[in-house]
């Protein structure tokens, strides 16, 4: 008997709200799913705030979420990785949704897995708050199939999108082991100046650890979601990242939420990723995660290197 995702929802006991917004995303992730494989991949000819060139994908990725967070008229306030400031959208929404539409948009030519993120928090806006107010998180990877993980505090599960568009239960409540053979060392340019980062890179090495990085982190722990454990770095790297690339809002506190929901973990080398008050939208942050143990280590050798 397979599952469908709305069920499963409403199985997990949340309100209806929120289950609804959760089947609006992942209406608008079939969207994108469809874009990916259907539309065109040029350069769009503008670039984000960061500079960074957007490709045609990252523009109507942006646009099909926030059409879909508009349209169900649940949603307060959304931010897009893609854009500035904050949105205000139906002042009525019970929720405000932090979102990264198209995660590793660098590997779209290449025809690499990416993905869609979501951060979802009950009430309206996100400063001042932390991870730990999420009530929901999820994201999409578009691979060779499309799947969708999600999780509303109870454990972390995947479906996948079938031939009739419908996301159905492929794994439920799965769980990282402690320690792993698995790494993904993000960042590895910092390896040349923090001699800790480069040690830990060698010890793992040295351990008979087997390398798993995509350059996109969607996919990279997604690959550790499905072979129970491994572990994610993403270090600063100053000038350029002194507090390392990936976004609290959008990257690291949903990933945190999904991995701890899973056993495992996520630090910033100073306090578990969702313990960090949210100053600005578009922070950034240091991460660990993945596996427990693993965290853990890479947290007490590199500990002292980390920014405040
Ligand atoms: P985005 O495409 O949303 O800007 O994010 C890409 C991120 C993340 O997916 C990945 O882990 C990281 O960038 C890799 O960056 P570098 O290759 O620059 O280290
Ligand atoms: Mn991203
Ligand atoms: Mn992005």
């Amino acid at each position: 008997m397979i599952k469908l995702l709305d069920s499963h929802l409403y199985d997990a006991g949340i309100p209806d709200s929120l289950r609804h917004l959760i089947m609006y995303i992942a209406r608008a992730g079939k969207y994108i799913d469809h874009a990916i494989k259907t539309g065109d991949l040029g350069v769009a000819g503008s670039s984000n705030l960061f500079g960074e060139n957007q490709l045609a994908l990252d523009v109507l990725s942006d646009k099909i979420i926030e059409d879909n967070l508009k349209i169900c008229r649940l949603v307060s306030h959304a931010i897009s990785e893609e854009k500035e400031g904050v949105m205000e959208c139906n002042p009525q929404g019970k929720y405000s949704v932090a979102y990264d539409p198209l995660d590793g948009s660098s590997l779209v030519d290449s025809n690499l897995a990416i993905g869609s993120i979501f951060s979802i928090f009950e009430g309206p806006g996100f400063e001042g708050r932390t991870g730990r107010n999420q009530v929901a998180a999820l994201y999409l990877q578009y691979g060779p199939r499309t799947t969708l993980t999600y999780t509303v505090g109870k454990g972390t599960h995947e479906f996948t999108l079938n031939d009739v568009g419908e996301f159905s239960l492929s794994r439920e409540s799965f769980k990282l082991d402690p320690t792993s053979k698995y790494f993904a060392p993000g960042n590895l340019r910092a390896a040349k100046d923090n001699a800790k980062y480069r040690a830990l890179v060698d010890e793992w090495i040295d351990g008979g650890k087997t390398l798993r990085y995509s350059g996109g982190m969607v996919p990279d722990v997604n690959h550790m979601f499905h072979k129970g454990g491994g572990i994610f770095a993403y270090p600063p790297l100053a000038p350029k990242y002194p507090n390392g690339k990936l976004r609290l809002l959008f990257e690291c506190n949903p990933f945190a939420f999904l991995a701890e929901q899973a056993g495992g973990a996520a630090h910033n080398g100073q306090m578990d990723i969702m313990d960090i008050v949210i100053e600005k939208p578009h922070q950034r942050t240091p991460i660990y995660i993945g596996s427990k143990d693993e965290v853990k280590k890479v947290v007490e050798r590199l500990g002292s290197n980390q920014p405040s």
